[in-house]
């Protein structure tokens, strides 16, 4: 059994890892992913923020509102699709996971993939976009995409569609659009369809 092994047993809760000195410092503790383990939907984020990072939970700050507004309004509830990061704990100062920082979680993501074993993936931004596919990514143009990537010692590919930061419609309204349309698409990807519930889309208060 190899040290990554060790630090993640179940695949799904990282104890203890000590490799990205860094991040050691400036978490306040390691955020795991959160949701059903056999969830259809696999939602992955680059890093925790200030709020993930106090609260031990991915996307649950400002970003995380805009997230589980649209995930309402496509009848993806929050409790039933799996949400995690690239990297599990908080970046000093908010800055992005480092290349190294990125390579040393990413056992963490592939156990927790293999374990989720998801219909879709659906990246939450470039960087994991980028970490994921392994190659550079215009997610502006491109999202809504889809993309087929090899994970471990898993029989079948599995599908990435690349999706916007959700904090990029807080930064340019001009996004929501295209950020409402691609969780749509992975809905569509999951096999729900539009709920009559969730309604219309709030995202033009945030
Ligand atoms: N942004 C991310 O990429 N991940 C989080 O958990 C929160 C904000």
């Amino acid at each position: 059994m190899d040290d990554e092994q060790a630090d993640c047993m179940d695949g799904l809760t990282v104890e203890g890892c000590t490799r990205c000195p860094a991040l050691v410092d400036s978490r306040s503790r390691i955020v795991d992913g959160v949701g059903p383990a056999d969830a259809d939907v696999l939602f992955v984020g680059e890093a925790p923020g200030a709020q993930e990072d106090a609260e031990g939970e991915p996307f649950v700050g400002r970003s995380g509102s805009v997230l589980d507004e649209q995930l309402r309004t496509v009848g993806l509830e929050r409790d039933a699709i799996r949400i995690t990061n690239c990297v599990r704990c908080r970046p000093p100062e908010n800055r992005d996971p480092s290349t190294e920082e990125l390579a040393n979680c990413r056992g963490y993501l592939e156990a927790e993939i293999e374990r989720v074993d998801p219909d879709v993936i659906v990246t939450l931004g470039k960087v994991p976009g980028e970490h994921l596919l392994g190659r550079s990514v215009a997610v502006t143009k491109e999202t809504g995409t889809v993309e087929e990537i090899r994970v471990g010692e898993a029989a079948t590919p599995y599908r990435v569609l690349l999706c916007l930061h959700p904090a990029a419609t807080l930064y340019d309204r001009s996004q929501e659009s295209a950020f409402a349309e691609t969780i749509r698409e992975a809905a569509a990807l999951a096999g729900v369809s539009p709920s009559d519930e969730g309604g219309q889309s709030r995202l033009g208060e945030y």
